[in-house]
């Protein structure tokens, strides 16, 4: 039997994709031969937003920059854990701007304290944060000396995973929190180095683990707020698995922002307290 389920109000930050594009390929969802409807973009994301809103969730909004067509996944740009910002460095100069917008951000909204990273970390695209741990996804983006960097930092225990298909690049591809005031998550088991597997099944024993056709669908891109499951409408594979367990699956249409390898999460950065 599961514990029982309860939501608990969550403060998110956002970024419109009115600049969205996909212009270069740096992950192999990307293929800059395919149009991008902005509009259409624009309003899957408007409808993301509002299903927070209406779950009586708190929605920030960074204001997108021209030049920086990724900015619509916001998640990649900090990671708050008790109201401490540890900012990003990214992989590529692609999106190397969006670190400094998201400093400049949390600096003019009286975040005491924003550190500004030394080593390569793409935020929550490779941070996880659980009950007892920071999950920290690394080979393709996150350098590994960033998970001694967040660990110092923070001062919650890291615990690296090893990431090796670059389908699932960042780690919010291949698994999410379902309940963080528990240990609760759910993950695609390829995704991850044999050893990294072994990890998360002795620290998460009874985690959901997806199909590859939920994980393709990028299923585990979700955001749990304890009981509501916001992720890619085309999983339906895990709705029922989340039922038994007591959550509340909601399937959110994305697919237009699938087109740069980001969905439900990668748009969606938390901000707790
Ligand atoms: N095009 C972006 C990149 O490759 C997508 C980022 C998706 N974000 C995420 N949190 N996984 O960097």
């Amino acid at each position: 039997m599961h514990p029982p389920r309860r939501a608990t109000p969550r403060r998110y930050l956002m970024c419109p994709p009115v600049h969205f594009d996909v212009t270069y390929s740096i992950n192999p969802w990307m293929d800059p031969a395919k149009p991008v409807d902005v509009p259409l973009a624009v309003a899957q994301w408007e409808d993301l937003r509002d299903r927070y809103l209406s779950l009586g969730h708190t929605v920030d909004v960074l204001a997108p920059r021209p030049g920086l067509p990724d900015m619509v996944f916001a998640a990649n740009g900090a990671t708050v854990v008790d109201g401490r910002v540890l900012g990003a460095r990214f992989a590529f100069p692609q999106r190397e701007g969006e670190a400094a917008a998201h400093l400049a951000w949390f600096r003019s909204r009286g975040f005491a304290e924003v550190r500004e990273p030394v080593h390569v970390n793409e935020g929550e695209g490779d941070f996880a944060v659980t009950a007892s741990y920071v999950l920290a996804g690394r080979g393709f983006r996150a350098s590994p000396l960033s998970h001694g960097e967040a660990q110092e930092f923070f001062g919650l225990p890291v615990v690296g995973l090893d990431l090796v298909d670059p389908r699932h690049y960042h780690l919010d591809t291949a698994l999410a929190v379902l309940d963080d005031a528990a240990d609760e998550i759910m993950y695609y088991p390829p995704a991850f180095s044999p050893g990294s597997r072994e990890v998360l099944r002795r620290l998460f024993p009874d985690a959901l683990t997806a199909s590859g056709d939920d994980a393709a669908a990028f299923g585990l891109n979700a955001v749990s707020d304890g009981l509501h499951v916001l992720l890619p409408q085309s999983a339906t594979g895990l709705y029922d698995p989340l039922r038994a367990r007591g959550f509340e699956p909601v399937g959110i249409d994305l697919s237009e922002l699938l087109k740069g390898g980001g969905s439900v999460k990668c748009c969606t950065q938390e901000l707790r307290p």
